[in-house]
């Protein structure tokens, strides 16, 4: 499958085949993809849960408001964001790059977030939000589906996975195999609404 295909085909899946496991294996390759995502001065600001526990899903799935994808598909993925990756040895985030270049960007994202918990969690939904759209194409380039979520009780799904104090959630995705293919798309935009040369 090619990316184009992967773009055109993916959409939000409503129905799982519950009885589709994906293994360990397929897991850990999706998610060494998953973090090569883009994120501002690389500072890999994502944090994600795995889960395929069948217990957990389906509490997952109650705090989604009853909705079956996280308990019908066989892995969900919550995005979350930590807050403190910014000061958190951000040096790291440029281990291969000479130590004036790791300076720099430490001081750099100390100038960006240190005073601004605005900054830091637009960020985070940013990262997130490029982290998501990697799991939803890699599945598909797997043979697998997909559905993101932000319907569900927050606080709920906080506790479920035991979220820490300076860490946020942005949305959850289910991945598995569609028991039904996604309803007819609700209808894109015209172009000309949506794209503005050089200026709105
Ligand atoms: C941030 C976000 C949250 C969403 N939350 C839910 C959800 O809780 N339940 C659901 O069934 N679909 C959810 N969706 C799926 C959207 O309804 C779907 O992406 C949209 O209708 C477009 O359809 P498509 O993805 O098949 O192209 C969500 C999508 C996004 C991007």
């Amino acid at each position: 499958m090619d990316t184009f295909e992967a773009i055109r085909t993916r959409r939000a899946v409503k129905k799982f085949d519950s009885s589709y496991k994906m293994t360990a294996e397929q897991v850990k390759s999706l998610m060494e993809l998953v973090i090569l995502s883009p994120t501002s001065y690389n500072q890999q600001n994502w944090r994600f849960v795995t889960v395929i526990d069948q217990s957990v899903k389906e509490k997952i799935s109650k705090a989604a408001r009853d909705q079956a994808q996280p308990k019908d598909g066989s892995l969900v993925v919550v995005l979350c964001g930590n807050m403190s990756a910014w000061k958190d040895e951000p040096t790291r985030y440029w281990r291969n790059h000479p130590v004036e270049k790791q300076e720099q960007v430490k001081n750099s994202l100390a100038r960006k977030y240190a005073d601004s918990p605005q900054n830091r969690r637009d960020e985070a939904i940013r990262s997130c939000g490029f982290a998501a759209q990697t799991i939803m194409l890699a599945a598909r380039q797997m043979g697998l589906d997909s559905c993101p979520m932000v319907g569900f009780e927050y606080d709920q799904l906080a506790e479920i996975i035991n979220l820490p104090e300076d860490h946020l959630i942005s949305m959850m995705v289910v991945v598995g195999k569609a028991a039904e293919p996604a309803a007819e798309r609700g209808g894109q935009l015209a172009l000309d609404e949506v794209v503005f040369e050089n200026q709105f």
